[in-house]
């Protein structure tokens, strides 16, 4: 790949978009053209999806559709922005990428990972990131904190035996994929966090 391409993961509260703000001015500062996407959405198609996927009315809705959507919604964004933003050498950091698919759809709805790899396999083509960011955190604080900014959506609403499924379904996922996933204990204050982050990004940034 000629560009760089970072994902943040982590369930919902995480602190993914504080981290990412940081991350975008770090890279800015190297010299790097930074462009930022988050999921499901960054296209319009894409966002008109997310507007179907996170509506609190549409409770019916099927696991297998749920994850044909999040799968279409990224195929278009990587398509129209991901794969030609890493083709001219620019940073791409995404905000959710293929692992929370595999996490929510493939572990806590029980889909399967390999079903939902494969099925992602289609959408995402080469692009998978260099490094991926997941910010740990019991799922219980992650809810709590969520209730204090927004009303909740249709995924944040799921219950907490599914939330714990998620916070334990990405610590799986990262023991699967070491040399990929860096999981970073996502109640440590936010400098500490952003520092782990960055001499990671360093040694890519080296390599
Ligand atoms: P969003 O508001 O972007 O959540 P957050 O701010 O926590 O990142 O909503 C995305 C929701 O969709 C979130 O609950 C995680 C879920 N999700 C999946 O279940 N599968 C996926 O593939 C993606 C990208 C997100």
């Amino acid at each position: 790949m000629k560009g760089i391409f970072i994902s943040m993961e982590g369930p919902d509260g995480s602190g993914k978009t504080t981290q990412i703000k940081k991350l975008e001015e770090y890279l800015t500062n190297k010299g790097y053209d930074v462009l930022i996407t988050r999921e499901p959405g960054g296209t319009r198609i894409s966002e008109a999806i997310r507007e179907v996927i996170l509506n609190k009315d549409f409770t019916e809705m099927d696991p297998v559709t749920e994850m044909l959507l999040y799968a279409s919604a990224r195929a278009q964004l990587v398509a129209e922005v991901i794969g030609p933003a890493i083709e001219a050498g620019k940073a791409v950091i995404s905000d959710r990428f293929v692992d929370s698919s595999v996490v929510y759809q493939g572990i806590a709805r029980g889909l399967g990972v390999e079903t939902v790899y494969e099925l992602n396999a289609h959408a995402i083509r080469e692009y998978m990131p260099n490094v991926t960011f997941m910010l740990d955190l019991p799922a219980e604080e992650g809810i709590r904190r969520k209730k204090d900014q927004k009303e909740l959506d249709r995924m944040e609403q799921e219950s907490l035996d599914f939330h714990k499924k998620v916070a334990e379904g990405y610590r799986q996922l990262a023991a699967l994929a070491p040399e990929r996933i860096k999981v970073i204990d996502a109640t440590l204050p936010i400098d500490e966090i952003y520092g782990m982050i960055k001499s990671d990004v360093k040694r890519l940034l080296i390599d």
